[in-house]
């Protein structure tokens, strides 16, 4: 791959100083560098890859071998070899595909299976009493449902949904309040059951129950891989849903850690997120690698992360029901391509997955874009809009989001020149250093990067077509960084400390063997704590 990369490089090195905005000079400049999957459209026309940078990106699909890979993990092979497993979340969504097979056995009839009997569960629940579902779970068990929820709520017609992560009592204790023991139902959704965070919340939430009248044996229901633990907490196997451990968490939200998603909006609409999920899966398989979204997207990262060195990237999505689209991406990417070595365990030879963050449009504009337009360092930016909203009545509100979100990726590319920023501080009257100290302040230098997804109308459907993007992008960029993207060691010394450290901090362990500083916030705790 060396040589690639420094082909990519040099290639860097050559454009840099070229503005974004001559490369329309050329008149397809727009229609050349977009790409359609379905009726979405990704636009990746306002960055500086030109046809020679992409010729140079898509030698490194081919040197990293992303369709033998895509084809392996598509194949159920052990894609993950350093926990032995195959990577599989697609079998979720097959809705109208043939066997999927792993170690010679398909997988299809227990997916179906699953499916089936959610949806007859999540009808008996919509059907019955139940008023709120309470979702308790963390990382990939509360980040896919949590999100979708919200995105899909002109779809929601069940019970209210909640959702419960963080092992801070103050979250739990603000979700049960208020809520009705005896018509709130529980889903404990944890893939190995030992979550700590999320089996500590979910004891509170049945001493809460059996506490306030309701039925912790009736109202609680599970979605993990390890049956014997939801049997010993108490939740009868009908109520189980069970997964296999080739689902990896942050890439689970298709299946049984559906299932609040599929509660709220019921499982016709859930088809549809998975029948989204799928075509995007046909379109990864099928489309040249010049028309490929998830490819495309995934070699603008690599362009902006590992060959220009932009640390981070901004998701922008301009739907207020996006919100936490950014959060979500976040576990998927960072967890994923967070990695320090290559499969066969050597470093990795550049850099690995960028931060990952934003918020949804336009609330960032009014909070953190300044740094974006005017600060030293460039952030690229991934914009999302819907051609129409839900709210026919606030059409003028959704007219007015889309010129937010197409004015942002314009301004990042066209900046302001000195010479527009002088007219402008002359027409106000000033002159001399005066005018040119404050010209310099408004000063834009442009020529930073932007693509933008666009997509009819953020439904079901759209939303899995999202989300597998996303998660293909993630896949591709693993493969061309040569790194496992279905692992996360990065997680467990944190853990393993953080269970040393609990009787350390309730006292009944001394803080010997910690370091200087750890002692000191255990001590102070201890005299604040009382
Ligand atoms: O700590 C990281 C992690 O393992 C994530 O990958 C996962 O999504 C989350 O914890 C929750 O795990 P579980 O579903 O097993 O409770």
């Amino acid at each position: 791959m060396t040589t690639h990369w420094d082909a990519l490089r040099a290639r860097y090195h050559d454009t840099k100083g070229r503005h974004i905005l001559s490369l329309f000079d050329a008149p397809d400049r727009a229609a050349s560098f977009s790409a359609q999957a379905g009726e979405m459209l990704f636009d990746y026309s306002k960055t500086n890859i030109d046809a020679d940078t992409l010729d140079a990106l898509l030698a490194l699909v081919e040197a990293a071998d992303v369709a033998g890979k895509r084809e392996a993990m598509f194949s159920g092979q052990p894609i993950n070899d350093t926990e032995g497993r195959a990577v599989l979340h697609t079998a979720l969504r097959n809705l109208d595909g043939g066997p999927v097979m792993v170690q010679g056995k398909d997988v299809m009839p227990g997916v179906l299976e699953t499916l089936a009997r959610m949806r007859a569960y999540a009808e008996e629940v919509r059907g019955s009493a139940i008023t709120d579902v309470v979702n308790i779970g963390i990382g990939g068990s509360d980040l896919g449902p949590a999100m979708a929820v919200q995105a899909l709520a002109p779809y929601h017609d069940g019970p209210r949904c909640h959702f419960v992560s963080n092992v801070d009592g103050a979250h739990i204790a603000d979700t049960l309040r208020g809520l009705d023991a005896k018509t709130t139902l529980v889903i404990v959704a944890s893939k190995t059951f030992t979550t700590i965070e999320t089996m500590t919340n979910a004891r509170t939430a049945k001493a809460w129950m059996a506490d306030h009248g309701g039925d912790p044996e009736k109202q609680f229901a599970a979605l993990s891989t390890a049956g014997d633990l939801t049997a010993a907490f108490g939740i009868p196997a009908q109520r189980v849903f069970g997964f296999e451990d080739w689902v990896g968490g942050r890439y689970s939200m298709w299946g049984p850690i559906g299932l609040s998603l599929m509660i709220a909006i019921g499982p016709k609409a859930f088809d549809a997120f998975l029948r989204g999920g799928q075509a995007m899966d046909v379109h990864f398989r099928a489309a040249d690698w010049s028309e490929n979204l998830p490819v495309l997207l995934a070699l603008v990262g690599v362009w902006h992360a590992q060959v220009c060195g932009h640390a981070s990237r901004a998701v922008l999505p301009y739907d207020q029901r996006l919100a936490l689209l950014p959060a979500y991406f976040q576990q998927l990417e960072m967890e994923s391509n967070g990695k320090r070595v290559q499969m066969d365990g050597t470093p990795v030879e550049v850099d690995s997955g960028p931060v990952v963050w934003g918020a949804a449009g336009t609330n960032g504009q009014h909070a953190f874009y300044q740094l974006i337009h005017q600060g030293t360092r460039v952030i690229p930016c991934e914009f999302m809009i819907a051609a129409e909203g839900h709210e026919p009545e606030l059409a003028h509100h959704h007219k007015l989001l889309i010129a937010n979100c197409l004015a942002q990726s314009e301004a990042l590319m066209r900046g302001r020149p000195i010479e527009e920023a002088r007219e402008k501080m002359a027409a106000k009257g000033l002159t001399g250093a005066e005018l040119e100290r404050q010209a310099q302040h408004r000063v834009f230098e442009g020529n930073r990067p932007s693509v933008t997804l666009a997509y009819p109308m953020l439904d079901p459907f759209t939303l899995g077509q999202i989300v597998a993007l996303y998660e293909h992008r993630v896949f591709v960029e693993g493969v061309i960084l040569g790194i496992n993207s279905f692992d996360q060691w990065g997680v467990e010394l944190g853990k393993e400390l953080a269970t040393s450290l609990q009787p350390v901090v309730e006292g009944s362990s001394p803080a010997t063997g910690k370091d200087g500083s750890t002692a000191q916030l255990v001590n102070f705790i201890h005299r604040h704590a009382g």
